[in-house]
C-alpha cells in the first residue's frame, strides 16, 4: 500500500506515513503562474492500494477539494485497484441540507464528487453532522476523535472539571466523552439566522444544572467539533463566565481559527485553547495521526 500526501498541509499526513511504517509515493506538485495546478506521481501504483492523506487550509477550501479529485482521478486512471482518499478535515461539511430552498447541499456534492473522479472509499474525522453522507453507506467513514481527547483529558487536566457543548449538535459527541473520563456535563442552546448565519441567542439548557457544575469543579470543558470566526466559543464562553469563575478550556477538533477568532477567546475569558492537528494551527496540542494509523492497519489491504 502507498500513502500519499498532500503538500499543501504535510506535517500530519508525514506522521501517518512515519508512525505507521508506510510506503510514502513520491510526487512532483507544482502551481502554474496561473494558479493552476500540476500532480505528477513518481511510482508505478498500478494494482496497488493508495491512501491520500488530504491537507485544507482555511480560505483554500476549494482549492483542497480540486486537489483531492485530481488525485483520485490521476491515480484510479494509472490503474490503482483501491484509491481511499482521507480529509482530516472535511471542508463544505457545514452545509449539510437545505436550509433555505433552492441551496446546494455542498457536503454532498462535495463527496459524490470525489467517488466519481475514481475514490472507492472517503473518510474524516468529526464531520460536521454524518447524517447527509449516509446515503454512502460504507463507501464514507467518519472517524471519532474522541479516544484522543479522552487521553488528553485523563493525562493532561488536573482537578475536577465538567464538559459544555456549546450547541444541541455537540450533546451528543459530549456526553460520549464525558462518559469515556466520568465526569458531568451540560450544554447551550444555540440559535443561528438561517440566512446570515449570525447567532441569534445563546443560552444554558438547564440553568440550575450549570449553577452546580459551576459550584463544585476547578475547570469548565467546552468541546465543539470546529471553530471558523470564534463566534460560538467566544458566546459559549462569555455565558459560561456569568456563573464560573474557575479556569475555562475549550477544545476543538478542527481548528480553522480565522482572523480575530483568538482575540475574541481572549475577550470573552479563555485560559486555554486546544485543538487537533486536522488543520495546521498553533493550538494543535492533540493529535489524530494514531488515529488514522490504526485505521489504515485495520481497514486498508
Ligand atoms: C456549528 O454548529 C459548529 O459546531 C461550530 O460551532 C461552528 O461551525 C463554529 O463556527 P464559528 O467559529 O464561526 O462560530
Amino acid at each position: 500500500m502507498w500513502v500519499v500526501v498532500d503538500p499543501f498541509y504535510s506535517e500530519l499526513g508525514s506522521r501517518v506515513v512515519v508512525s505507521g511504517g508506510f510506503d510514502l509515493l513520491p510526487l512532483e506538485f507544482k502551481v502554474f503562474p496561473d494558479g493552476e495546478f500540476y500532480v505528477r506521481f513518481l511510482g508505478d501504483v498500478s494494482g496497488s492500494s493508495v491512501f491520500v492523506v488530504m491537507g485544507c487550509l482555511p480560505f483554500q477550501q476549494s482549492d483542497c477539494f480540486l486537489r483531492g479529485v485530481f488525485f483520485a482521478s490521476t491515480l484510479k486512471d494509472l490503474g490503482a485497484r483501491f484509491v481511499s482518499v482521507f480529509y482530516p478535515y472535511l471542508p463544505y461539511s457545514r452545509q449539510d441540507k437545505r436550509f433555505l430552498s433552492g441551496e446546494c447541499v455542498s457536503a454532498k456534492v462535495f463527496v459524490d464528487v470525489l467517488f466519481s473522479a475514481g475514490a472507492d472509499l472517503v473518510a474524516t474525522i468529526d464531520v460536521h453532522s454524518p447524517d447527509v453522507f449516509s446515503v454512502f453507506g460504507e463507501r464514507f467513514i467518519n472517524l471519532s476523535s474522541l479516544r484522543a481527547w479522552s487521553e488528553y483529558l485523563s493525562s493532561r487536566v488536573k482537578g475536577s472539571f465538567f464538559l459544555v457543548a456549546p450547541d444541541e449538535g455537540r450533546l451528543d459527541v459530549v456526553s460520549r466523552l464525558a462518559r469515556m473520563v466520568d465526569v458531568p456535563y451540560t450544554s447551550f442552546r444555540k440559535v443561528r439566522d438561517l440566512k446570515s448565519g449570525k447567532i441569534v441567542s445563546l443560552e444554558p439548557r438547564d440553568e440550575s444544572e450549570l449553577v452546580e457544575l459551576s459550584k463544585g469543579n476547578d475547570t469548565a470543558i467546552i468541546f465543539d467539533d470546529i471553530i471558523s470566526t470564534g463566534g460560538t466559543a467566544a458566546r459559549a464562553v462569555k455565558l459560561l463566565r456569568k456563573y464560573f469563575d474557575g479556569r475555562v478550556i475549550t477544545l476543538f477538533t478542527h481548528g480553522l481559527f480565522l482572523p480575530g477568532s483568538i482575540q475574541k477567546l481572549i475577550e470573552a475569558g479563555v485560559n486555554k485553547i486546544v485543538s487537533t492537528d486536522t488543520v495546521k494551527n498553533s493550538f494543535a496540542e492533540v493529535t489524530v495521526a494514531d488515529l488514522i494509523v490504526d485505521f489504515i492497519k485495520k481497514n486498508i489491504t
